[in-house]
Parts: C-alpha cells; structure tokens; sequence
C-alpha cells in the first residue's frame, strides 16, 4: 500500500480536488480548534503536507507521520522550500511504535483512515500521545459504496457519528462532527461527502 502512495507523491498536490478538499478541511480545523503558535501539531497520514503544512503557519510545530517514504520526502521537501522550520516529517507506524504520552498537543488527519486496517488501535495510539485537553481532529469519506478508489480499501468511509463514538472508546470526549467538503470526481460527476470529527482528551 505504501508502495502505491510512494508512485503517486510526486504528482499528489497536482490533483485541484484534492487542493480544494485540504482548503476546507484546513479551515473546519481552524474554526473548531484552538490553533495557536507553540502548540505540538501531529499529522497523521500526513501524505505531502496539504493538510499539515498550512496548519504549520500557525502553529510553527508539526510532526507529520505516514508509512510512504515517497510521501515524506515530498512533505520534506515542501517545508524545507518553504523555510518552515518547526517542521518535520518522519516514516512511522504509530500503532507498532507510539510517540511518548503528552508530546502532541493537537492531532490531525486527512483521508488516511480509510486505508488504516486497525481503526480502533490507531485512535488509542493517537489518544495515548495527546496532552490533557489535546485535541483530536478526524476528516475522512462518509460511507461510500466502494467507487470512491474503484480497488479495495480497508474501509469504504465511515460512518461520521459512529466514528466520533469509537473516538470516545479511545478515551477522549467527543466535541463534534460535520460535513465539511463533497469532493466531485470528474469521471461519472460522482460526488462524495466528507467529515470532520473532533475530540479532546479529558
Ligand atoms: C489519501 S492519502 C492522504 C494524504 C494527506 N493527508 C492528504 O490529505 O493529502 C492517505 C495517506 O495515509 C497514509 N497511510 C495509510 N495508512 C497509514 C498508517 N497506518 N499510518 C500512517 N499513514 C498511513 C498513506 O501512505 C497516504 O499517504
């Protein structure tokens, strides 16, 4: 799977729907939480950066975490020309190897959920890294009927208020969730809606 997304980091930002989905699912997580400079910012399925390179201008910290090295060296890249110092990308599987308990203050992430086969486990890892009153911020499919990839995925989107409950299995307090983009595909005009989700670890 990493192998797929390593071939497509390249040419990951030249898709405009994916641009525009990052746009508005940056601005629902500013809307919803708190960002100030200083804070622990973690993305998680960080990909090339178009959710949490943008966050990283208010923040100033971000950690950015995916299985494709491909994905990381063009993250890298990006925030190297763009001088964002506080930046860093690295290779992780947060499941096999956690960050240290209260080391992120704010966790994001983008339509990465989908391809996670062990839902549950990856919110208890982030849950588990998260300062107390961290915040958690999902974005994700809202379930979709497989068209969406067009190959197998380990999940065909979520359903959004289940999701905000298996957040609160993993410990946190469920804030809110709403849809926050539909993101049109030009073949067939299917469009398909997504969600943010946001939890606070108590
Ligand atoms: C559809 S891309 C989204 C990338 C980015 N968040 C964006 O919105 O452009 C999904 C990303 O999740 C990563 N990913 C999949 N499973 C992961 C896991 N268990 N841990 C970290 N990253 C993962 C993939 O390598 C890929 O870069």
């Amino acid at each position: 799977m990493s192998t797929t997304f390593d071939a497509k980091a390249a040419t990951w930002d030249e898709e405009p729907r994916r641009r525009a989905m990052a746009m508005d699912v940056v601005a629902a997580i500013a809307q919803q939480i708190p960002l100030t400079p200083g804070q622990r910012l973690l993305d998680v399925g960080c990909g090339t950066g178009l959710i949490g390179l943008p966050l990283a201008t208010v923040t100033k910290s971000v950690l950015g975490v995916d299985l494709s090295a491909g994905m990381i060296d063009r993250f890298t890249a990006k925030a190297q020309s763009a001088q964002q110092t506080g930046v860093r990308a690295e290779v992780r599987d947060l499941i096999a190897s956690p960050l240290p308990p209260a080391s992120i203050d704010v966790a994001v992430s983008a339509m990465a959920f989908h391809h996670i086969d062990h839902v549950d486990q990856m919110l208890h890892s982030i849950a588990g890294c998260l300062a107390p009153g961290g915040w958690l911020a999902v974005a994700d499919l809202e379930t979709e009927d497989g068209s969406f990839h067009g190959e197998p995925v380990p999940h065909l989107g979520f359903d959004p208020a289940a999701f905000l409950i298996r957040m609160q299995q993993a410990g946190l307090l469920a804030v809110s969730q709403a849809r926050v983009h539909v993101m049109q595909k030009p073949a067939g005009g299917r469009s398909y809606p997504i969600f943010l989700a946001v939890a606070r670890k108590p």
